[in-house]
């Protein structure tokens, strides 16, 4: 399973890679202004630092919403760095301009994923990755995992490459049953990567080990 960084934060990108588990990072236009990243120009200089601390997979999105555009600003984004993936909203336009880009062989993350329907689109459109928001469907009353599930098992049918990303992950169980489900990828915000490591037994044991261990020395 590969983890992502869901932030446009520099520090929390250097934290998660320092740690040596991170495989890449999702940002989309909210947290960039959530950073206080705003202009195309501090924007893309934004994704240029984001990619030189990361090894691969940034997730840069477009902000237009039509056709041409689209396929003009994933051109755009994609020349900042290999390591970008363009990110585009499931509309028709956008499964248009992932067909395009892909034809070009430029990578896509298919955002704004809330049913089985529009993932088949995006894979059959060839996107690199799918982003179903777990935790906005849970928001809603309606379960977030049981869709990560159906991917699973729809593309698993049809041997579908599309990876599936699972994002909008709120928390721990969330990650986890991602995991189980066999979702590809999880993208996710630093303290949740970080709350991984909680167990108050964990806690107790080492807090004992060393108790131990200073005995010793006397
Ligand atoms: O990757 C998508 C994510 O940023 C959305 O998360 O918590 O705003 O639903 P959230």
């Amino acid at each position: 399973m590969k983890f992502f960084i869901d932030t446009a934060n520099l520090d929390e990108i250097r934290e998660a890679q320092d740690m040596g588990i991170l495989d890449g990072v999702t940002t989309n236009p909210s947290l960039m202004a959530k950073e206080g990243i705003t202009g195309e120009k501090n924007i893309l200089d934004h994704y240029k630092a984001i990619c030189e601390i990361v090894d691969d997979n940034v997730s840069a999105e477009v902000i237009a919403t039509d056709y041409k555009k689209m396929v003009d600003e994933g051109k755009t984004l994609a020349k900042i760095d290999d390591k970008i993936v363009v990110k585009i909203p499931i509309i028709k336009d956008g499964v248009k301009a992932i067909s395009a880009l892909t034809a070009e062989g430029i990578r896509t993350n298919c955002t704004l994923i809330f049913n089985a329907g529009q993932a088949i689109l995006a894979a059959k459109a060839g996107a690199s990755y799918v982003s179903p928001f777990l935790g906005r469907l849970d928001d809603m009353g309606s379960e977030g995992l049981v869709l990560i599930e159906q991917l699973v098992q729809i593309y698993d049918n049809y041997a579908f490459e599309t990876e599936i990303l699972a994002a909008s992950i709120r928390h721990n169980m969330h990650l986890i049953q991602c995991a189980e489900a066999g979702a590809d990828v999880a993208t996710c915000p630093l303290k949740v990567i970080t709350g991984l490591l909680n167990h108050p037994l964990t806690e107790n044991g080492l807090e004992k080990f060393l108790a131990d261990y200073n005995k010793g020395k006397n």
